[in-house]
């Protein structure tokens, strides 16, 4: 079955319908992004990060609250958090010369060699809204002048489920493990791949797939147009879902005759969904195992590097269940799924930038109808995102 708008192959006529969104390779700006994960940041400590373009140190008051500056020292602009100096609560200190800064206005509050020096209480650095959620510092980056942040929620995924089981970041009892990586590739390459309902073929001899004797499908088959759900939650997040649970909706293939290849394995996969939301949020539910959520965020560094951040959600109320999730989460979810699983993705990301990058991949891209969600992707983003991060380099147009 041809879907609708199978001649989306060949691309420039294609891309020029959501524009914007070949635009936004530094990112789209004016939303919360994920920095760090909470135990990387003690009190007093300060851990650097790069968000479209925006360098920025996440430190931590006494009293546990995270805060957000930029990670540039005003007077020769080193970064703070190469060499991280909290001497009082709530300042950041520059590590070189000693100009401290109050890490909740930004205001340079002294300068520790030189306590009378005129420039004290005149200049300040950049603060960024700082919240943290479920073992995660979420930051709101964008324009100086964006006025007040829309609240962290309409950028996380909600509940699209009414089953209690499924975990999801505001749920009281969720308990959350997961790493952060940087990797080469633009964000936008990263977040189409896990929606992608083609791409499973790089998971085909995965070893896990292969040592649970799972029958991993080829690829999913959308079933009608409209197969891709648009999720428009109002004053919300926005994004798109596959529900491959649906099978009005997807039907996975598992052979393919004329290349004589089939899936392997004879455990059948229990269906899930998968949903991408802006601005570049992945949410597997029921996956790697059912009733665990696997989330991923692809956080743009600059135009050709991503933060690739891998977070497993479960829910866990006991101290026993806790330790439980920390052991499956250090034996299986790390070392099977966000490591070797997750490689073949990554695998795959990294090799398509070069197209991308060298080749003007967004013009020079031939689409099937397996793209459509990619496509219906790019749409959603290209209408909801906020604005765009703009190079920050003084040699680069
Ligand atoms: S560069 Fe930071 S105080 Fe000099
Ligand atoms: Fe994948």
């Amino acid at each position: 079955m041809a879907l609708t708008e199978s001649a989306i192959g060949n691309s420039g006529k294609v891309a020029r319908q959501y524009a914007p969104y070949v635009q936004a390779d530094w990112g789209f700006a004016n939303h919360w992004y994920p920095a760090c994960f909470s135990d990387e940041v003690a009190v007093r400590g300060v851990v650097g990060v790069t968000i479209g373009g925006h360098d920025i140190a996440i430190t931590r008051e006494d009293d546990g609250t995270v805060r957000a500056i930029s990670d540039r020292c005003l007077h020769r602009g080193v970064k703070l958090s190469a060499k991280p100096m909290c001497f009082a609560n709530k300042t950041v200190t520059c590590w070189y010369h000693g100009y401290t800064y109050n890490a909740e206005s930004g205001n340079l509050d002294t300068i520790v060699g030189s306590p009378d020096d005129k420039l004290i209480n005149t200049v300040s650095v950049r603060t960024y809204p700082a919240e943290e959620v479920a073992g995660l510092i979420f930051v709101f980056v964008g324009d100086d002048d964006y006025g007040t942040p829309p609240p962290l929620d309409t950028d996380l995924p909600v509940k699209v489920t009414d089953n209690d089981d499924t975990p999801h970041f505001r749920d009281a009892k969720i308990v959350t493990r997961g790493l952060r990586r940087k990797l080469y590739g633009n964000w936008r390459l990263a977040a189409e791949n896990g929606l992608d309902p083609s791409h499973l073929l790089v998971h085909w001899d995965n070893q896990i797939v292969v040592a649970l004797d799972r029958a991993m499908p080829l690829g999913m088959k959308a079933m009608k147009d409209d197969a891709t759900e648009l999720l428009d939650v109002e004053n919300g997040p926005k994004g798109v879902m596959n529900r491959y649970d649906l099978p009005e909706n997807y039907q996975p293939v598992f052979e393919n005759p004329i290349v004589d290849i089939k899936a392997r394995g004879t455990t059948m996969f229990k269906p899930f969904r998968v949903s991408l939301w802006l601005p570049g949020i992945l949410m597997v539910e029921d996956w790697p195992i059912p009733g665990v959520t696997q989330y991923e965020f692809y956080v743009p560094i600059d135009d050709h590097h991503h933060m690739y951040f891998e977070v497993i959600a479960d829910h866990a109320s006991t101290e026993d269940e806790k330790k439980e999730f920390e052991f499956k989460y250090k034996n299986f979810y790390e070392p099977l799924g966000l490591l070797n699983f997750n490689n073949n993705d990554v695998f795959a990301r990294e090799a398509t930038e070069e197209h991308y990058e060298r080749f003007d991949g967004w013009n020079n891209e031939v689409l099937a109808d397996a793209d459509f969600s990619v496509v219906a992707w790019r749409k959603q983003a290209a209408k909801h995102g906020r604005g765009f991060f703009q190079s920050p380099y003084f040699d680069e147009d």
